[in-house]
């Protein structure tokens, strides 16, 4: 539930950010955010999410995901997921237990409006290029390409909402594709990631987020 003071007294000041978001970079998700971003940075700093994600959500270390410009939608959900024990991880899980649903609205907004990050240097592999864009119709494996968007930009898609990927970080990208296929995370609606990773090898993986992460996934 977004909480009913968003609606009455926070609507100018979110509508102030969106119009300063939008004319500032031109691939913001703002819009779909429904939280407070300006209480979300402050609520983010004193939550101490900004140790690890970094200030503006880009992440200080290779095995903690990039937050900024993700889609706000996809953020929420993985905090409730990450509170309910749905997506298991030592860190997260208490670092989101505390959290309350206008703190989850707030930071998500806020995260998601920073500017989106770029790709990691130059990365980039031609074999897992095909494999995202393709897939392989002789093991049912879908294009990536078909959910997340040819350039990775992933979308919000209300219930299910699908994570921007394409400049995120090689390690974490990996930890996420073998924990799929481990079913160690097995929070996507579906389990159609667990479904997607199994079929996956491991130096599949590897050339899939070497391509990912790198700046070539987002042209
Ligand atoms: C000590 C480091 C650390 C701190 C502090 C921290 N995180 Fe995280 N965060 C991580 C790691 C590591 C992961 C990846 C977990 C996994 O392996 O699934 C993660 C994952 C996430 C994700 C999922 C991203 C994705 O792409 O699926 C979100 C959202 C998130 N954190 C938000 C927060 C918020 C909000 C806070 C503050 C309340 C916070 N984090 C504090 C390390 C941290
Ligand atoms: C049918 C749609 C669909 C297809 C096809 C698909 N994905 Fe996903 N993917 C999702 C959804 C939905 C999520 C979010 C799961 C959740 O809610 O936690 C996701 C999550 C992920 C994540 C976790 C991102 C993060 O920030 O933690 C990675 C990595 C990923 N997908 C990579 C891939 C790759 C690589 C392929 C192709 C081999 C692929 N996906 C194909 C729908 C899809």
């Amino acid at each position: 539930m977004q909480s009913k003071r968003f609606r009455t007294g926070r609507v100018y000041a979110a509508l102030g950010l969106l119009f300063a978001a939008l004319s500032l970079a031109p691939s913001l998700h703002a819009a779909s955010g429904m939280g407070d971003a300006a209480n979300g940075k402050i609520r983010s700093q004193a939550e101490q999410c900004q140790e690890c994600h970094g200030e503006a959500g880009l992440g200080t270390a290779e095995h903690y995901p990039k937050l900024a410009g993700q889609w706000a939608g996809y953020i929420r959900k993985q905090l409730g997921d990450f509170q309910s024990g749905a997506r298991k991880s030592e860190i997260m899980n208490a670092m989101a237990s505390d959290l309350s649903p206008r703190d989850i609205a707030d930071i998500a907004a806020y995260f998601s409006s920073a500017p989106r990050w770029s790709g990691e240097e130059d990365n980039f592999s031609a074999a897992g290029r095909a494999l995202y864009l393709n897939g392989d119709p002789s093991r049912a494996l879908p294009a990536c390409a078909s959910c997340h968007g040819e350039k990775g930009a992933g979308a919000d898609t209300g219930a299910g909402p699908i994570p921007a990927l394409a400049g995120q970080r090689e390690s974490y990208l990996i930890n996420q594709l073998n924990a799929f296929k481990a079913d160690d995370r097995a929070n996507s609606p579906g389990a159609v990631m667990n479904e997607i990773a199994h079929r996956l090898s491991i130096s599949e993986i590897a050339a899939l987020a070497h391509y990912v992460s790198g700046p070539r996934a987002m042209e």
